[in-house]
């Protein structure tokens, strides 16, 4: 069996094992709720058995919270590993996020509130930032003006439109108007660079593209509009071209125009109606489609579903952050709508139970490092998401920052991305819940669609570091390679033994990923049914309550950003100073795992290939590189120069040895 990719992350769980902390739910009017969705750990355990022995009436009860255009048939048909849900079903995921909240008279109630970056970068005399709060109809509105825009360039249902803009409120109209009329969205996060959109566009075969001029982060203008146009040029050489580019103006910075391609969002909204129905799509027709980094140098399109994704997304947002309408909440949600975090809640979770979502654009600590609180104190904001890289980050910063504003609004306090150290569970909990507010570390990928394993405020007793519990419909469960499910407080992987509505469909244009990569390393000892593999490592206490120890493949965790390894030493060697390189996690204070790249340089004598000396200057240009090629998310935190990368006798690079060097346990003698 493999060993976790941080080499840290034992030592940490260690740690999280001897953890004894425990802190019981609390009644719901302590915390400003009129009552808890699932009260108490005896209705946890009842609805959680029924789940996944009874998963067709579970389910079924489920779906009346959703608005359906068409019944289906039937709840579930299970052909591992395929599936669907609600078979032959008619939905649609805007309708239910938007327009179904205005026809049951909601139409005037807030569904978004935005606050920009504040555009002036002066510390002792901000510019107040832009506030923007749009209501159900006021969504209604342009997301079918979005859409009939889309229809205009061409865009029918089933192709993928990209969407790579800044978190203004227009990403999430550009997103919502796809789903009207059943475009698949494929967001691409703003921080990637053009080769990264070339990828995805390419793979995805997508012909249009929403972006913007820029977007702002930390008082700098990200260029957008000018990154598109790379990958554009790109993509055209490569006989690939995008037909049109819908383009927003948010900075007003100077960009680079092509009339036969490009348009303004402004002037094409502008130039259509807003009637536009919501379409009545089948339950499985793909909702959108999200690339992550696997094992191998190339990202991988997640494909989701539109019934089961919405439904799941809905459930797991209703009942992890005790979501109610008509109750004076608003949820925050610190990620980026490029990542599925976003996707999930954000956008389609939270709105789905119409309860206003706050949409934040910018840093947090820009301009100050109280940005965060000092929005939260603004909004009154009831539930807050974020990531433990954040929090990381915040105590550093100091304490007095949250301590300055009014933070007693906040009820439910949440973490998602990676495991959280118990010190930072423990701050969180003070310095931000002032002991009061529970918090709910969940765990879940791209893959699962929403949260699987995830304490639920009124009902699971929390532990620090652990995900405790898993979802209804999650049979999950902590197993050896033949399958068997492993005793209390013994590593192994964790496995999702049966299908729930929210997980994956498919690996875009790609059936031999989607079915290696999840579906053929585990199967059920008995019967040999494959069970779902999530590429974690994982631990039960004597509890029952999980443990994750981080991933067993390829792939790190950088600020609970998923890298593939093989991504970034496929930048580092497209270097021409570079002759191999090989990259692995690393301890990092804040990030949780860093990136560390082991390099070889070509021979310094030979110049004409590019050879060079190593040193700083190198490194320096080295990280610029890697920036360019894919992001500055994908920065090596140390790159470390060698004579040549140790290897086993057939060839391979010896990882786990790398990742101890990385980590300080172990040296090599080559290593400069
Ligand atoms: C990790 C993010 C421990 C895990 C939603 C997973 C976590 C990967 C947690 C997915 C958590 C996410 N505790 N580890 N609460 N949440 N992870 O696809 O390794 O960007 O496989 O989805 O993040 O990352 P992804």
């Amino acid at each position: 069996m493999s060993t976790p990719d941080q080499s840290h992350a034992s030592q940490a769980i260690d740690s999280m094992l001897q953890e004894s902390r425990r802190f019981d739910p609390r009644p719901a009017a302590e915390l400003g709720f009129a009552a808890w969705h699932v009260d108490g750990i005896e209705t946890y355990r009842e609805m959680h058995k029924r789940s996944v022995e009874d998963p067709e009436t579970f389910w079924a009860e489920q779906a009346k919270q959703l608005h359906w255009m068409g019944a289906y048939e039937k709840v579930l048909d299970w052909q591992p590993p395929d599936v669907k849900w609600f078979v032959n079903g008619r939905i649609n995921a805007c309708d239910n996020c938007v327009d179904r909240h205005v026809r049951d008279g909601h139409g005037d109630k807030v569904a978004l509130v935005w606050e920009s970056e504040p555009v002036k970068d002066d510390a002792k005399t901000p510019e107040p930032a832009e506030i923007r709060s749009l209501t159900y109809r006021d969504l209604q509105r342009e997301t079918a003006r979005c859409a009939n825009a889309l229809k205009k360039l061409g865009v029918r249902k089933g192709n993928v439109v990209t969407i790579y803009m800044p978190m203004t409120p227009e990403i999430v109209i550009a997103v919502l108007a796809c789903a009207r009329i059943g475009a698949p969205h494929s967001v691409i996060f703003g921080g990637f660079a053009p080769h990264a959109i070339v990828e995805r566009v390419t793979d995805a075969r997508s012909k249009v593209i929403i972006t913007a001029d820029g977007g702002y982060r930390r008082g700098e203008i990200v260029p957008l509009k000018k990154n598109v146009d790379e990958a554009c040029e790109t993509l055209e050489k490569n006989g690939n071209p995008v037909d049109a580019v819908q383009c927003l103006r948010r900075c007003g910075n100077q960009i680079g125009w092509k009339n036969s391609r490009d348009v303004w969002w402004h002037e094409a909204l502008d130039a259509v109606d807003d009637n536009c129905p919501c379409a009545p799509l089948d339950s499985e027709d793909m909702l959108f489609l999200l690339y992550t980094s696997g094992s191998t140098g190339k990202p991988k399109g997640i494909v989701h579903s539109t019934a089961g994704y919405l439904l799941y997304t809905a459930m797991t947002a209703k009942y992890t952050f005790n979501l109610r309408p008509d109750s004076k909440q608003l949820y925050w949600c610190t990620a980026d709508v490029g990542w599925i975090t976003g996707h999930s809640y954000i956008i389609y979770g939270v709105m789905a139970n119409r309860v206003p979502t706050l949409l934040y654009e910018g840093a947090p600590n820009h301009p100050r490092p109280d940005r965060f609180w000092e929005i939260i104190a603004r909004h009154r904001v009831t539930q807050l998401y974020t990531a433990p890289t954040a929090i990381r980050a915040f105590m550093k910063w100091g304490d007095e920052h949250p301590a300055k504003h009014d933070l007693s609004s906040l009820r439910i306090l949440g973490t998602v991305g990676e495991p959280i150290n118990p010190e930072a569970w423990m701050w969180y909990h003070n310095h931000i819940g002032h002991g009061k507010c529970p918090i709910v570390d969940t765990y879940w990928q791209t893959e699962t669609g929403g949260h699987v394993i995830t304490p639920l405020p009124g009902a699971i007793t929390t532990k620090p570091g652990s995900c405790t519990l898993p979802m209804f419909g999650i049979d999950a469960a902590v197993v050896n390679e033949e399958g068997h499910e492993l005793p209390a407080n013994q590593g192994g992987l964790l496995a999702i033994r049966k299908p729930w509505p929210g997980m994956l469909r498919g690996v875009f244009g790609d059936r031999d990923r989607f079915v290696k990569g999840y579906w053929s390393r585990l199967k059920d000892p008995r019967t040999g049914t494959p069970y779902y593999f999530s590429a974690d490592g994982a631990r039960r206490d004597s509890d029952g309550y999980f443990w994750v120890m981080g991933r067993v493949d390829d792939v790190i965790n950088v600020s609970g950003h998923r890298l593939g390894t093989m991504e970034v030493e496929s930048a580092l060697v497209s270097h021409p100073a570079i002759a191999e390189a090989a990259v692995v996690g690393m301890p990092h204070e804040i990030k949780g795992t860093g990136i560390c790249a082991f390099v070889t340089v070509k021979s310094a004598w030979s110049k004409q290939n590019g050879g060079r000396l190593p040193d700083d200057a190198l490194r320096k240009e080295l990280t610029a590189h890697v920036a360019k090629e894919i992001g500055p998310i994908a920065k090596p935190d140390s790159i470390r120069f060698a004579d040549g990368l140790p290897k086993t006798r057939s060839g391979k690079t010896m990882r786990r040895l790398l990742r101890d060097v990385a980590a300080g346990v172990e040296k090599i003698t080559q290593d400069t």
